[in-house]
């Protein structure tokens, strides 16, 4: 819980870390709970993140979010992983506990999830066959919580096919693994496109699909954030499909971070998002 005679720490472990926008949204938190607090990025090269999550706890931090390239290597360094995290093979949050001891959860799946339903009231998993392309992390947390929200059909497409097969084995239920070739014809008849590969990132280049058989009625969406239309939600936007970006998907998976830490679940408002939105 939040205590006022307390300074409460917290941050984002990453390298690099400066173009995080997540000190912005943990901060505008703490002025918006009238707390004493603040949300610092920290620069942690890879061979000290152990002893980075360890002076957590000597530094009063409750916890952090790690980000690239941490999300794999924190899940050796933490005492506890729980089992949602396990299923992703990647962490994106610590506590430390208040014996010390640090705990990694994932919260990406849920940031991913409560975005759609916050942008898109009355979507559903269900509502027919979902292409999810890519197969990284991104694509687990993804993969993971269409699962749990009752996807029938997830069609995972990737340029390395055992890496799709690999979620299909492990997640089994509704998913299936498809080869890279076969990515434009996998839209086919579906309700919903997502996606979690690098391209169409700042820097990258776009994601090469073609959307002729994606119906109109189909909800476009993309884990990146910077730029926050990518070529490839453009071009959905442009044929008349809905779209929902990857600034969400940060925004929410803030929310469970802060209910661990601090014992509040904060909103994420229009301002919240406008203010970081006027920033990319
Ligand atoms: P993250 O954990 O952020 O998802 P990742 O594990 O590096 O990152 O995954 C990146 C995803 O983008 C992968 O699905 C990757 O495909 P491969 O598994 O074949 O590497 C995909 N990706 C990256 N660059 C790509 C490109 N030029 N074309 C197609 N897919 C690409």
């Amino acid at each position: 819980m939040a205590h006022s005679d307390r300074f409460l720490l917290a941050g984002v472990m990453g390298w690099p870390v400066m173009h995080s926008r997540s000190p912005m949204m943990h901060n505008y938190w703490f002025k918006k709970h009238g707390l004493a607090g603040s949300y610092v990025p920290l620069a942690i090269r890879p061979e000290r993140l152990a002893a980075a999550l360890h002076g957590l706890h000597p530094l009063g931090f409750a916890g952090v979010n790690v980000t690239i390239p941490h999300k794999l290597e924190a899940m050796k360094i933490v005492h506890e992983v729980d089992a949602l995290a396990k299923s992703i093979g990647a962490i994106s949050c610590v506590i430390v506990r208040s014996d010390g001891s640090l705990a990694g959860t994932n919260n990406d799946c849920y940031g991913f999830i409560h975005a759609v339903k916050q942008e898109q009231p009355g979507w559903r998993a269900d509502a027919g066959p979902i292409v999810v392309i890519g197969a990284g992390g991104g694509s687990r947390a993804v993969c993971y919580g269409l699962a749990q929200e009752s996807a029938r059909e997830i069609r995972v497409v990737n340029r390395t096919l055992a890496r799709a097969k690999g979620i299909a084995q492990e997640f089994g239920g509704p998913i299936r693994a498809l080869p890279w070739e076969q990515r434009h014809e996998a839209l086919e008849g579906a309700a919903m496109v997502v996606n979690t590969t690098s391209c169409g990132m700042v820097g990258q280049p776009a994601l090469d699909i073609k959307l002729d058989k994606l119906p109109k009625s189909a909800l476009a969406t993309d884990i990146i954030y910077i730029p926050l239309e990518t070529p490839f939600l453009a071009a959905a936007r442009g044929r008349g499909n809905r779209t929902v970006n990857g600034l969400g998907m940060l925004l929410n998976q803030g929310r469970p971070a802060w209910k661990a830490w601090f014992g509040i679940e904060p909103e994420v408002t229009a301002e919240l998002r406008a203010m970081v939105e006027r920033t990319i």
